[in-house]
């Protein structure tokens, strides 16, 4: 049975198990204030070239946005997500649970654009509703989706028009980096948003997303909020060596490019056997539509999500593809699909 459920059925890459061995007996400070965790943030600054960020390594997604949004707003204030965002939709109410709703917004394609948040605006005009304050996106979206320079550009744009926190969740930003298309690169985006991670947990690393918080306002007092929610580990030096080891030279984007490559393969095989797709998405997560007579079959061997239905006999199902998936998976996988097409 081989799994094309997530970008995080593998343990880390092995470079990180070695430099985590390597350092094992080395004593350091508590916190992240550990050498490792220092030069891991020094890294990142020299690869965003922007010196004026702050970043928290953090322990996983869920959170590093609790955490984060939670921090960034007053009260009275909301987050805007399109209704596929991860904390709209598979965060247990996580940010709800910190006192501030999510509003949502029905999206084509998983992104947000300025018109769509527009309508979010005209509707919450006064104090008898929550304010919105907060846009979430993530790049790549849940639905594999990645935004252009032109659209990042145009959504800042009008987050600054609007005085609008702009947040991005970068659970797979390697990926959607190293995406066919994709325009932007890690030193754009200090420029574009106020605050963004770059996502660990399914690039590689055993676990850890790395925060950026580019805008001077939100800076104030973070490592106390990230205490407050149980998040400053104590062996904070496990994050830092784990990005110390992504960031040392190339690891993070080779990795993400793999996980690309093969989602790529499959991505042109499937489409030599007529497969539709549900989102042109150039990123790691496909979302083909198949018979569900094959998807029947295909379950016998690989598991994989089913995500949505599509018509009486058809659905479309996600395959993600990792930093450590063969090619000889998907090789089989395809072939499998065409033997059950044909049957
Ligand atoms: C876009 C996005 N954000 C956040 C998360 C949450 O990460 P975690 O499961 O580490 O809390 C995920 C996990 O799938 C995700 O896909």
């Amino acid at each position: 049975m081989y799994s094309f459920k997530t970008d995080y059925s593998e343990g880390a890459h092995p470079r990180i198990l070695q430099a985590l061995m390597n350092t094992n007996l080395e004593q350091d400070e508590g916190y992240g204030e550990d050498r490792f965790s220092n030069q891991a943030r020094e890294l990142i600054i020299e690869k965003l070239g922007q010196a004026n960020v702050d970043i928290h390594l953090m322990v996983g997604g869920t959170q590093t946005n609790l955490t984060a949004i939670s921090a960034f707003l007053r009260p009275h204030e909301a987050a805007i997500a399109a209704e596929s965002g991860h904390i709209f939709t598979h965060e247990t109410g996580a940010i709800e649970a910190t006192g501030h709703k999510v509003l949502s917004v029905k999206t084509e394609d998983g992104k947000l654009t300025p018109s769509l948040i527009q309508t979010v605006l005209d509707y919450h005009s006064d104090e008898h509703m929550v304010k919105p304050k907060l846009v979430y996106i993530s790049n790549s979206t849940e639905i594999g989706t990645i935004y252009l320079k032109k659209e990042l550009i145009e959504l800042s744009q009008f987050c600054r028009e609007h005085q609008l926190i702009l947040y991005m969740d970068g659970a797979r930003l390697g990926s959607a980096l190293c995406s066919q298309g994709n325009d932007l690169t890690l030193r754009d985006l200090p420029e574009m948003v106020d605050a963004f991670y770059i996502g660990g947990t399914k690039n590689g690393a055993l676990l850890g997303e790395a925060l950026v918080i580019c805008q001077d306002s939100l800076k104030a007092d973070f490592r106390f909020h990230i205490k407050q929610k149980g998040g400053l580990m104590a062996k904070g030096r496990l994050l830092g060596i784990q990005f110390l080891e992504l960031f040392r030279d190339n690891l993070f984007f080779e990795l993400a490019e793999n996980a690309n490559k093969m989602a790529d393969w499959l991505r042109v095989e499937l489409r030599k056997v007529n497969i539709q797709f549900l989102t042109a998405s150039p990123s790691n997560q496909l979302f083909p539509i198949l018979p569900n007579a094959v998807i029947s079959e295909l379950q016998k061997n690989y598991a994989f999500h089913i995500w949505e239905k599509v018509d009486s006999d058809h659905s479309a199902i996600r395959l993600v593809t990792s930093w450590a998936t063969p090619k000889e998976a998907v090789e089989e996988f395809v072939q499998d699909v065409r033997k059950n097409l044909y049957l």
